[in-house]
């Protein structure tokens, strides 16, 4: 689960972090919550895709829209990565965030979107999930972005940001692909951030808050490469149990732990687990939001 209001972006690796008067820590009981709602994309369609759970499911989802995207960006290089789904603690205002990068656009390269990076995200609004604004394009970074570091800006509204500013940025590993956990304590957090050298995703945590002092999980949390994307979310119903989802470069694959604080992430069940995903998010969803998406974009 990811109800706090980050966004993680690609090369540019840059997020922002919604600063609201209700803090991003005050959330719902988890019972609240019947299902879990996928955003994603895909290399084939860089547009915003909706993944629902079947039932109160943590594994099995189905894609939403028949199949179509949901959301198409029509504003900078009209094509969308890494999708982040923000909202404010009282569920009221939903912000769909995600890089402005179109890999397929003439003359792109990956090299240069590592040193010039994304300086863009597209955010779309919604009060409700399922009726959304259009897309606008925020350029959050400055023209030499994209370090290979997690750099952050802090945002009320996503139109505008304070200056963006290194989050991590240890010397002489580039990193990119970070994602929080709350952990269901005031300030208690875990982090996951991909070494761009071994192309591997890493765990750190905290009791101290986003910007208190971390410690690093030795090693990485799984075995093997390519991993990164790193998306996690809380079970709705077991209560200490997370997932974390990782693009192996082609779709994400599950995995799960019952002990975040000294883990041993073994491989979820993938049965009902949908190919082709990518880096995306997940967030746990009411009652009235999983009918709410299920009438509007049918199975
Ligand atoms: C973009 O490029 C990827 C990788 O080469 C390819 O799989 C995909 O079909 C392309 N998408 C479009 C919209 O051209
Ligand atoms: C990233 O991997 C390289 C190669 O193993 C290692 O030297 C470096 O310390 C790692 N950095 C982090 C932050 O894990
Ligand atoms: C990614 O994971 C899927 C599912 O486990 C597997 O079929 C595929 O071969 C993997 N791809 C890569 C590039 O490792």
């Amino acid at each position: 689960m990811r109800l706090v209001p980050y966004f993680a972006a690609v090369a540019s690796a840059i997020f922002a972090l919604l600063v609201s008067a209700s803090p991003i820590e005050s959330v719902k009981r988890q019972s609240t919550y019947v299902g879990y709602l996928i955003s994603t994309f895909s290399d084939a369609n860089p547009a915003v895709q909706l993944y629902l759970s079947n039932g109160n499911s943590p594994t099995s989802f189905s894609k939403l829209n028949r199949g179509n995207a949901v959301l198409t960006s029509s504003v900078g290089t009209r094509g969308v990565r890494d999708i982040f789904l923000a909202s404010n603690s009282a569920r009221t205002q939903f912000y769909m965030i995600a890089t402005d990068l179109d890999i397929n656009a003439s003359g792109f390269s990956w090299d240069r979107a590592t040193r010039q990076g994304s300086r863009g995200i597209v955010v779309w609004k919604s009060s409700n999930l399922v009726d959304w604004s259009g897309p606008t394009l925020a350029t959050v970074e400055g023209a030499t972005a994209g370090l290979d570091r997690i750099r952050y800006a802090t945002t009320k509204d996503f139109a505008t940001f304070s200056s963006p500013r290194d989050y991590v940025a240890p010397s002489g590993t580039p990193v990119i692909d970070q994602e929080f956990q709350y952990l269901g304590t005031s300030s208690h957090y875990a982090r996951f951030i991909k070494n761009e050298t071994v192309n591997q995703v890493y765990q750190e945590m905290t009791t101290g808050g986003l910007f208190g002092s971390w410690t690093r999980v030795p090693g990485y949390v799984v075995s093997g490469s390519p991993w990164e994307g790193p998306a996690s979310f809380a079970d709705n119903a077991a209560a200490g149990r997370y997932y974390l989802l990782l693009d192996n470069y082609s779709q994400y694959v599950p995995f799960q732990t019952s002990n975040i604080n000294s883990p041993s992430w073994s491989a979820a069940g993938t049965s009902g687990f949908p190919s082709g995903l990518k880096h995306g998010c997940v967030t746990p969803v009411t009652q009235t939001e999983y009918n709410a998406l299920l009438a509007r974009y049918p199975r």
